[in-house]
């Protein structure tokens, strides 16, 4: 199959980790006989210094003009002092836009091998498998109006949502929800916001599509206890913009680190594959960043825009055989572990457990 990915890898650890994850998706290529291109863009602080502009026109243009996009991180300490508008962050938010993907999908799952990463009693994260899927194209990111009034020292946002955008993302959740455990979490403020009310009552409507999907309400500030009280209650949960950026970071403490988390953006033009992490500039050109979330989300790649569900299973297995053969960046690194690996390393050794894993797939060439 042929396939031309736009890679826009961005500020910070972003291309430090995009690199070990397109290494995977060559050879996953080469392995299949797929003729898989790749064609470098700028976005974010990287965009602003050489272009002036986060989202530059060349960049939008090739992304609207291939297959996926693969998107490493935004963010930069440097340009902190900059209005929202013109922030590295704006332009994540315009090419989300621009590709049309609502359905920003979250996997977030306990790695029996990383038990012992999280701050959470292993018997409490074990077996904790749960899907977000966030609504990436609305709410308080993109409602208006919106300012600082400097005057008079307010400022406003607008959580606005129509009836047919919270359709849209529903229905994604209910079908993958009846593809997995058959359960939806709803997850909004509606004893406080209207906009969740309109959100509540449009779940419940399409409800009645999806007999085999039981769905249960939860409010947002219970969702974030109970997420740590109690994770494997949950398989797919369906949110909103901000909430879903703020507890799928949560769900971080769930699978040991926010660095092994993926994320996939469906739904629109040209699908969005972007690690849930940051560019965390803290530790950007140290080559100790954790390649994990971008490696799996070139899994989500093969899987949702390739339709190579057997090579992204591969890759995900090899990612588990790794870390059970005790590979660990330092954000995974505990006191007793011998050796703590390099972006690269951690890459190698993903890379090895990979081949292996393709080996016993039957080759195409
Ligand atoms: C994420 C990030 C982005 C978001 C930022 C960088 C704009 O936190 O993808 O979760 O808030 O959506
Ligand atoms: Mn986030």
């Amino acid at each position: 199959m042929k396939l031309h990915i736009t890679v826009v890898a961005g500020d910070g650890i972003g291309p430090e980790v995009t690199a070990e994850a397109l290494r995977i998706l060559r050879t996953v290529a080469e392995h299949g006989g797929h003729a898989f291109t790749y064609q470098d863009a700028l976005i974010g602080g990287a965009a602003i210094d050489a272009a002036g502009t986060p989202l530059p026109q060349e960049t939008l243009d090739a992304a609207l003009g291939s297959d996926a996009v693969f998107l490493g991180a935004v963010g930069s300490n440097k340009f902190n002092a900059l209005p929202p508008g013109e922030r590295p962050e704006a332009g994540l938010l315009a090419i989300r836009a621009a590709l049309g993907g609502f359905a920003n999908l979250r996997p977030a799952f306990a790695h029996p091998a990383l038990a012992q990463n999280s701050p959470l009693r292993p018997e409490v994260i074990a077996g904790a498998d749960i899907l977000f899927v966030r609504e990436l194209l609305g709410g308080l990111y993109f409602g208006r109006p919106r300012e600082w009034n400097r005057e008079t020292h307010e400022a406003w946002n607008t959580m606005r949502y129509t009836r047919g955008e919270i359709e849209r993302v529903a229905r994604v959740a209910f079908e993958l929800a009846g593809k997995r455990r058959g359960k939806l979490t709803s997850v909004d403020k509606a004893n406080v916001l209207e906009v969740s009310q309109l959100w509540r009552a449009t779940v419940n409507e399409l409800a009645k599509e999806y007999p085999a999907v039981a769905v249960e309400h939860e409010f947002v500030d219970a969702c974030a206890m109970h997420l740590m009280n109690t994770p494997r209650r949950f398989d797919v949960i369906l949110t909103e913009n901000l909430f879903g950026d703020i507890l799928s970071d949560e769900a971080g403490v769930i699978a040991g680190s926010l660095g092994v988390l993926p994320s996939a953006t469906i739904g629109g033009k040209v699908n969005l594959y972007e690690p849930v992490h940051g560019s965390a500039p803290d530790i950007a050109g140290h080559g100790i960043a954790n390649p994990i979330g971008a490696i799996l989300t070139a899994a989500m790649l093969l899987r949702h825009s390739a339709g190579l569900e057997a090579e992204a299973q591969a890759v995900e297995t090899a990612v588990r055989s790794a870390l059970d053969s005790g590979a660990r960046t330092k954000d995974l690194a505990r006191g007793d572990d011998a050796q703590v690996l390099s972006t690269s390393e951690m890459g190698d050794r993903i890379h090895q457990a990979l081949t292996a894993e393709l080996q016993k797939q039957p080759q195409t060439v």
